[in-house]
């Protein structure tokens, strides 16, 4: 299988962060299981400088790993890319750029994963679903959804009968502002914190309930981000209605302060007729403090090498992304592209609720109901 990697961020290797990533630790972890000889991972870069970095963090990524092979990653200028000369892509840009790349991927026959969202506006839907009317009905899109692999919110899943006809879902979410104004500096501007961190609990309702969105209301505050340059809101405080007749409020931020102990405070309530069901999923029941440390709460199940394996729920989706093309892997649990555009267009909903300070209806209508 011969892989293509588009971006060389933060999610690609960790840049900027003294972690290594997610998507290149997975992809190499997945050389040690796969079964095809001719495995081979390209990394596409947008400077020489980009590419000098990733090469350094690829080595000390295979160091870490104990893959000894220095040909399994190789690295390109996107200039260079050919998609054709590869099976499949992952895609992992900013939101913006998702759509260039995945129409690229998608004319070239190539089995696609792209981290959320998959795109932002109902426009770029049509176009993907109108290049899916011509691709081969075999092709595998996925989007990283990777918290479906989360066993807390799979427990959410296999016990949300028990709480009876449901009423609402509180969603919180935050993360530091480090985000916007250090790792996303050059995008954080064309997007924001729902943009950025809403679409995997939408998708997470979504994949419990089987419910839909039908219409948003959404408000938001432009200050601490304002004040520095990028004009983006902080925090955004949305309210989503479903078609199966509950309701969700949404509190979401990416300017939590410098101290917060957990990178991702996230916390998810199921209310029914019958009784809730609560995940706090910042507090995973682990602190670390020390002389040399501030007290920190890490979530040990999202990615992370232990030892020489890197593992958790965000590298289960990767590695369940490359057995699909591989094959070892039949039965899909990302969503496909087609599944994802609700989530898009959701997205965007909020974003014009942000704009209009007016409600706004999700539309469901697909590429062919145009006329
Ligand atoms: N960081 C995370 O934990 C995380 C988690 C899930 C999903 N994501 C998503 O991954 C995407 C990228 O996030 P990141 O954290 O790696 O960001 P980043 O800013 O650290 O990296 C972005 C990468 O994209 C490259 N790039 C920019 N424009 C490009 C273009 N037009 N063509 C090709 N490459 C281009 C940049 O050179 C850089 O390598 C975003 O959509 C984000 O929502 C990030």
């Amino acid at each position: 299988m011969k892989l293509l990697i588009v971006g060389s961020g933060m999610y690609v290797s960790g840049r900027g962060t003294d972690e290594i990533g997610t998507i290149l630790p997975a992809a190499i972890e997945f050389s040690k299981h796969v079964t095809n000889p001719n495995y081979q991972i390209t990394v596409a870069c947008t400077s020489l400088e980009s590419m000098e970095q990733l090469w350094i963090r690829s080595d000390i990524i295979r160091e870490d790993l104990r893959v000894k092979d220095d040909a399994l990653v190789d690295c390109k200028l996107m200039d260079e890319i050919n998609y054709s000369d590869y099976d499949a892509c992952i895609v992992a840009i900013p939101d913006k750029n998702h759509f260039e790349v995945i129409s690229s991927a998608l004319k070239a026959h190539l089995d696609i994963l792209c981290v959320k969202p998959l795109v932002t506006t109902h426009e770029e839907c049509w176009g993907i679903e109108a290049l899916l009317t011509d691709s081969p009905k075999d092709i595998i899109t996925a989007v990283e959804f990777h918290k479906r692999f989360d066993k807390s919110n799979l427990t959410i899943r296999e016990n949300i009968n028990l709480i009876g006809d449901l009423l609402n879902v509180n969603v919180e979410y935050s993360q530091p502002k480090t985000i916007p104004l250090k790792h996303f500096k050059k995008w954080s501007g064309t997007s924001n914190p729902f943009q950025y961190l809403g679409p995997h609990y939408i998708d997470i309702i979504s994949y419990i309930t089987h419910a839909k969105p039908t219409g948003v209301k959404a408000v938001g505050q432009k200050k601490y981000c304002k004040s520095k340059g990028i004009d983006t809101y902080d925090s955004v405080q949305a309210m989503i209605e479903w078609d199966k007749g509950f309701n969700s409020m949404w509190d979401i931020s990416w300017v939590d302060d410098l101290n917060s102990p957990s990178f991702s405070n996230q916390k998810i309530r199921f209310h029914g007729t019958k009784g809730k069901i609560e995940a706090d999923q910042s507090n995973r029941g682990i602190t670390i403090h020390s002389d040399d440390q501030k007290y920190t709460q890490p979530n040990p199940y999202f990615s992370k090498k232990y030892g020489s394996s890197f593992r958790g729920y965000g590298c289960d989706s990767i590695i369940h992304f490359l057995s699909l093309v591989e094959g070892s892997e039949t039965s899909q649990l990302l969503p496909t592209f087609a599944e994802s555009m609700t989530n898009v267009k959701t997205i965007e909903a909020v974003n014009n609720s942000l704009e209009t300070n007016e409600y706004v209806p999700v539309d469901h209508k697909i590429y062919g109901d145009l006329n």
